[in-house]
């Protein structure tokens, strides 16, 4: 049994996907409920979907708490969702022009949302001696950005987050990992960064950006009893944006005119 915020796309709605194809019932929980239910439509009686929103605690409590009512049990929580808009990316600039508005929003879901999961996920967990949490992070939270100082500070936070949860719970049978993608090819990202795409393909070090089906495959084996000995960790899936120095592509372009 499987709740996964966000799931009504990208990255979220492949795992959902994926977590039936594997034989997991899944709980598809997104702000957009129209959307979230018509992929559960799709994927048959192993899925349901939820509307609720990362942003409000009291949401989150009964998200959680209604599956588990539901259900009985809960083995794998996936923190997913995130505010992907690029009207709210817009006003999300630097230190100087960020509005304190924009910071607490993006904070409220993309942090205080993850967290809030956990708190009404784990006494379960815990009672059951078992629980997987996989949150989604970002390459953002390893180097810096031109823009989104406040998405970016976030995603830092839920590395922390991890590796709290892991250190407090771990011994009680939690495991909590996350992922941090980079540029993937998910429908949030598409409206986002559409002419950032060619300049990111440049720097990568496979010849394909990835897909939401990548992260995927990442997440269902951190969810899985196979990683049972990997705990509060952060895995990067980002083509090999982060391994190498910043200045490849243009050394690439500088050698080919040698
Ligand atoms: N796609 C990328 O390039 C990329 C890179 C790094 C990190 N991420 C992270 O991956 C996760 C998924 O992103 P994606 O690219 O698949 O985005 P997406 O926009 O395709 O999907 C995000 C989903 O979250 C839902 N959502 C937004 N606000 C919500 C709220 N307040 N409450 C509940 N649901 C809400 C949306 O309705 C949507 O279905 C996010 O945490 C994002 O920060 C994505």
């Amino acid at each position: 049994m499987a709740i996964v915020t966000g799931g009504a796309s990208g990255i979220g709605e492949a795992t959902c996907r994926r977590l039936v194809a594997e034989g997991a019932t899944v709980v598809i929980a997104d702000i957009d409920g129209e959307r979230a239910a018509s992929v559960a439509a799709e994927l048959g009686r192993a899925a349901s979907a939820v509307q609720f929103d990362a942003a409000d605690v009291t949401s989150i409590e009964s998200l959680v708490l209604c599956t588990i009512e539901r259900f009985g049990h809960l083995d794998v929580l996936h923190n997913n969702a995130a505010l992907t808009s690029p009207a709210l990316h817009a006003k999300d600039t630097n230190a100087i022009d960020i509005g304190f508005d924009t910071w607490d929003l993006i904070f409220a879901a993309n942090v205080r949302g993850y967290l809030a999961g956990c708190k009404y996920a784990l006494p379960t967990m815990i009672r059951q001696g078992s629980g997987a949490i996989v949150n989604t992070a970002s390459t953002g939270a390893f180097s810096g950005d031109i823009t989104r100082m406040a998405y970016t500070v976030s995603k830092a936070a839920i590395i922390g987050l991890t590796r709290q949860i892991a250190t407090h719970h771990g011994k009680q049978g939690i495991r909590c990992n996350a992922v941090a993608p980079g540029l993937v090819m998910s429908p949030g990202a598409r409206a986002a960064v559409p002419d950032v795409i060619q300049v990111m393909q440049r720097h990568l070090l496979t010849p394909e950006i990835g897909e939401p089906d990548d992260l995927a495959a990442l997440v269902c084996f951190l969810a899985s009893e196979e990683a049972r000995y990997i705990n509060g960790q952060t895995y990067i899936a980002d083509g090999g944006m982060l391994a190498h120095n910043p200045a490849m592509a243009d050394l690439v372009d500088l050698a080919a005119h040698r």
